[in-house]
Order: structure tokens, then C-alpha cells, then sequence
């Protein structure tokens, strides 16, 4: 059994084969799917597939990269869909630095940031953080907006150094189709240096499908690849890291 902790089904790359492509996932044993919110329209869509599909959960949040979506009137309104209880996390959220090189939007990318968090904690509800080329500040923010709470560091490209911090924070860290990749050397040492229990595997289709399937569009069908590359770097068989990480995914989750 396989679950794809963080996936765009939402995303207009599925328009065509939506359908066909989530109808066929239990027969490739893909049981259960986060798909996670990014812009206020997606977070819309999301709610549409949970509702669809029972084994699709949401998670309900605004993508660094989308925070001009934000207002107070939309922050309440994403407030409000966290209570769902096909919602189990507030996500994604974050710094995104690569696509936005301007202070003062850095700077509100920060603000809100912290708001998703706050509002995580008062919904008791774990995070997903999407952070890229803002390990610091993220760090920062997360030490001192977090502390206590759970959550995944999600399509993790730092240290390993910086990732046994997360760890210790009680995160756990999400991989995907980057594993596979030749010149994935970093991601490579921090999947062989965290403990297994900590360890989510993700998607984030329609992005980052692995070898080799490098370039294509992405979907949780592809994850037996990245389950053979943790399970090689790991020395364990599939199965066993099959298993593992779907338990893992389910306490991240809190779901049964
Ligand atoms: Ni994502």
C-alpha cells in the first residue's frame, strides 16, 4: 500500500484523464492521497476532489508563491475549510526566494507565513512547508512560530545537517522523484542519515516525476521508483520501506 503525501490533482496538467487517472489508483495500490492546496482556486478545486474520492484527503493553505491570493476575507475563509474533516493540514505554506527576489514581497511572504502557521496551531492541525533557497529565514520562523507543532518539510533540498534539525523539531522530512536523480548527491546523504521513521514520500505531481520519467508529468503511479531508490540507499527491501513510510504518512496525518 502506497500513499502520496503531497499531490496537485487540482492542477490543470489532470484536465484531461482526472478521472481516469484517480479511478485507477487502487489497482496500483496508491490507497491514499494528500492533495495539497497552493493557490485560493486550487484550495477550491481540492475541495471538490475530497469530496469525490474518498481515499483523497486535502490539505488547505496558500503556496508562498500565490500570497497575493491572501486577504483577511480569504484568510478566513481558509480558516474556515481546515475545519473539513477530509482537511489534515495546513499546506502548502512557506518562503519561496527562487521566484521571488523582491524585499518586500519576500517580506510578505514571511507575514503570511506566520499567520498559516498561528492558524495551524489553533486548529491543531500539522503543516506542510514548501521552502526553496530561504533555508534561513524558514529556519528562523519555524523555530519560533512552530515550536511543538508537527508537520513535513516537504520536497526537502537542503542539508542533511539542516534536516536532523527538522527532525529534532519533531518534522518529518518529504522525498520524491529528486531522489532518483543522478546529481541528487545531498538528498541522497540525508535519506541514508534521518531515521526511517521520519521520512515521508511524495509526488508533487504534476512536478518532479523520477528517472525515468525525468521531465514528464508526474503522478503517484510513479511512486515505486522512489520506494526502490530510498530502499537502495537504505539497504532494505521495498516492501519494508513501503511499509514503513505509509505508517509514517499516517501519524503525519493523523489518520487510521
Ligand atoms: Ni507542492
Amino acid at each position: 500500500m502506497i500513499f502520496d503525501s503531497h499531490a496537485h490533482y487540482d492542477d490543470k496538467q489532470f484536465g484531461e484523464d482526472r478521472n481516469e487517472l484517480l479511478s485507477s489508483m487502487g489497482d496500483h495500490g496508491i490507497t491514499k492521497i494528500v492533495n495539497v492546496g497552493a493557490s485560493l482556486e486550487g484550495n477550491q478545486r481540492m475541495l471538490e476532489l475530497v469530496d469525490q474520492y474518498e481515499f483523497l484527503y486535502g490539505a488547505a493553505g496558500i503556496h508562498p508563491s500565490d500570497i497575493q491570493d491572501l486577504t483577511e476575507k480569504s484568510f478566513a475563509w481558509l480558516r474556515e475549510q481546515t475545519r473539513r474533516p477530509k482537511v489534515v493540514a495546513v499546506g502548502e505554506i512557506g518562503l519561496d526566494y527562487y521566484w521571488d527576489k523582491e524585499p518586500d514581497v519576500q517580506e510578505r511572504q514571511r507575514y503570511w507565513f506566520c499567520r498559516q502557521l498561528q492558524m495551524a496551531r489553533e486548529e491543531h492541525l500539522p503543516v506542510i512547508i514548501h521552502s526553496r533557497e530561504a533555508a534561513e529565514d524558514t529556519l528562523e520562523i519555524m523555530k519560533k512560530e512552530a515550536a511543538g507543532m508537527s508537520g513535513v518539510i516537504h520536497c526537502f533540498s537542503y542539508s542533511r545537517e539542516l534536516a536532523e534539525e527538522y527532525v529534532k523539531m519533531g518534522f518529518y522530512i518529504g522525498i520524491g522523484g529528486v531522489l532518483t536523480f543522478k546529481n541528487a548527491r545531498k538528498l541522497k546523504e540525508t535519506a541514508a542519515a534521518i531515521p526511517l521513521d521520519r521520512i515521508v514520500i511524495e509526488t508533487d505531481c504534476p512536478y518532479l516525476a523520477p528517472e525515468p520519467f525525468r521531465g514528464k508529468r508526474n503522478s503517484s503511479l510513479y511512486l515505486p521508483y522512489v520506494i526502490e531508490a530510498l530502499a537502495r540507499i537504505r539497504d532494505l527491501s521495498p516492501k519494508e520501506v513501503e511499509a514503513a513510510v505509509y505508517e509514517n504518512t499516517l501519524k503525519l496525518y493523523g489518520l487510521k
